[in-house]
Order: structure tokens, then sequence, then C-alpha cells
């Protein structure tokens, strides 16, 4: 298990550890992927890690679309930003936000459902695709998979939801795709802030927390350095959030949400 790959070259670790732990420490971004399939089986291991993980109240507002059509990842893939990582892939996972399972519920039973028309239940939907998609991405691990996440198909949620047939109050979170990670990447696993910047203990302090984000530029800005990047976590962040210009088109989701049946009041 590797603290210093994590936090840097000054980290002590603490005196404990699993495999679970060494696996989830040594987790970073794939984005190239060697010829090994993900077969039926593995896709079925991995997302019952997925299922295993908690849900809000269980009621499991998730749905998964596994997309292993080559015509399909590319047009996905140019959905998503051209991110052409999604073509290369032998598997991309679309997990999508899934409040139209209960609506045809009620719709069944002919009763209203009007709590899913807000802004909890859309949060509920997300939140529960995201802890169940990270569970798969730990189960495709332990199986020797690497994987990234794909916010890019939130550029153009109803492209994506015509091209998989996603049926109303439901939308894509997010892609992975999944694959052997090819070891000619030029990739590392990636600092990330020291635990005093983020873990408190009892109460919030904002301001003691805050003094350990320049030693973590530092530290960042020399990873990058590695791999021919510039610039250090700072300026990554206030160039991602500068403005909606800097949201890739995704500045407009609230109103695309509302259109796709998920209505957030
Ligand atoms: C929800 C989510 C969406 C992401 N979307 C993309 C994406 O569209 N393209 C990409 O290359 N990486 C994407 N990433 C990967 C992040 O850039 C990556 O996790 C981050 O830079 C930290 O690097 P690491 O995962 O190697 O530790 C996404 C990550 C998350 C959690």
């Amino acid at each position: 298990m590797s603290f210093t790959a994590r936090y840097g070259p000054a980290a002590t670790g603490p005196a404990v550890t699993s495999d679970v732990l060494a696996l989830q420490l040594a987790r970073r971004s794939v984005r190239r992927f060697g010829p090994r399939d993900v077969t039926g089986d593995e896709l079925t291991a991995i997302v019952a890690a997925a299922q295993s993980a908690a849900t809000s109240s269980n009621l499991q507002p998730w749905s998964v679309v596994a997309v292993r059509d080559p015509d399909r990842k590319k047009r996905l893939a140019a959905l998503a930003g051209d991110q052409a990582f999604v073509a290369q892939a032998p598997l991309f996972l679309v997990w999508v936000a899934d409040l139209g399972r209960a609506r045809r519920l009620a719709q069944r039973a002919g009763v209203p459902l009007d709590g899913a028309d807000y802004l909890e239940s859309t949060l509920v939907g997300f939140v529960d695709t995201a802890l169940a998609a990270q569970n798969a991405v730990v189960a495709a691990a332990s199986l020797g998979f690497g994987s990234v996440f794909v916010g890019g198909l939130r550029d153009h949620p109803e492209k994506v939801a015509a091209e998989l047939h996603l049926p109303p109050h439901t939308v894509a979170a997010f892609g992975l795709a999944l694959g052997e990670p090819d070891p000619a990447e030029q990739a590392d696993v990636k600092p990330r802030l020291p635990q005093a910047a983020v873990l408190h203990h009892e109460l919030y302090d904002a301001a003691a927390a805050d003094e350990h984000i320049p030693a973590y530029d530092a530290t960042l800005a020399a990873y990058n350095t590695r791999f021919g990047l510039r610039g250090a976590w700072t300026d990554r962040v206030l160039t991602r959030l500068r403005g909606p210009e800097s949201l890739a088109g995704r500045h407009t989701l609230r109103t695309t949400l509302e259109r796709l049946g998920l209505p957030s009041r």
C-alpha cells in the first residue's frame, strides 16, 4: 500500500493495511486499454458489486447500460467531447440515474409520485448511481481491469438518451470506460490533497485546512511535469470553474434535466 504515491514523498502511512486498501490506494484513471475483453461473467460480478452498494431507502434508483458495439462506442465517444478512449475500451458502462422505474411503478399502481419531482429525489438518483459505480470500479480493479469515469456524457444528455433509448425520467450521469490497463500509458497514481486539508476533527476549520494547499500545489505540479503537463492544482480548480463557459455546455443541465423528466423543484 503506497501512501507516498498518493500523498507525495514526505507522507507517512498508518500502521494498518489490507488487500482492499492496497487496491483502493493504487487506483488511477486508465485511458489506454489492452486487448483483453471483459467477459460476461466478469460483467455480472462487477454489476453485483455495484448493486451491493448502499442505496437510499432501498430505492435502487439507477440502471447501467453495457455498451460493446464499436459503432455505438464511437458515437458515445464523440458525444462525450471526442474522448477516443471511450471507443478504445472493450466495455463502456453508462450509469443512469433512474427515476423512471419508480414512475412506472406509480403509473401501473395508479398513484401519485409527486415526491419524485423534487431536487432531493434527483440527488438521491445521482448519489446512489455514483456509489454503485465506484463499487464497480473497485470490483473491476480486483479482476485486473482499469477504468475511467466519463462525465463528458453530460455535455449532450439528450443525445445520449436518444442513442441508448433511455426512457423518460432517466439521465446518463456518467460513463465508465473499462478494460485491461495498457502498461505503456503515461500515467501514475495521482497525488491527492494531504489529509490535513480534508479531514477535520469535531469542527470544520477552513483556515487550518487551507494552509496545506500550497504544498499540494507543488506536489501536483511536479506530478504534472512528469507527464508533460503544466500547472498546479489551484490553477486547475479555478480554470475548471471560472464561469459557465468552462462547463462544456453543462451550465444548461438544470433545464435539460427538466426536459428529461427530472424536474428538481
Ligand atoms: C464523475 C467523474 C467524471 C469524470 N469525467 C472524466 C472525463 O470525461 N474524461 C476524463 O478523461 N476523465 C474524467 N474523470 C477522471 C478525473 O479526471 C480523474 O479521476 C481525476 O483527474 C483524478 O485522477 P485519477 O482518477 O487518476 O486519480 C472523471 C472523474 C469523475 C469522478
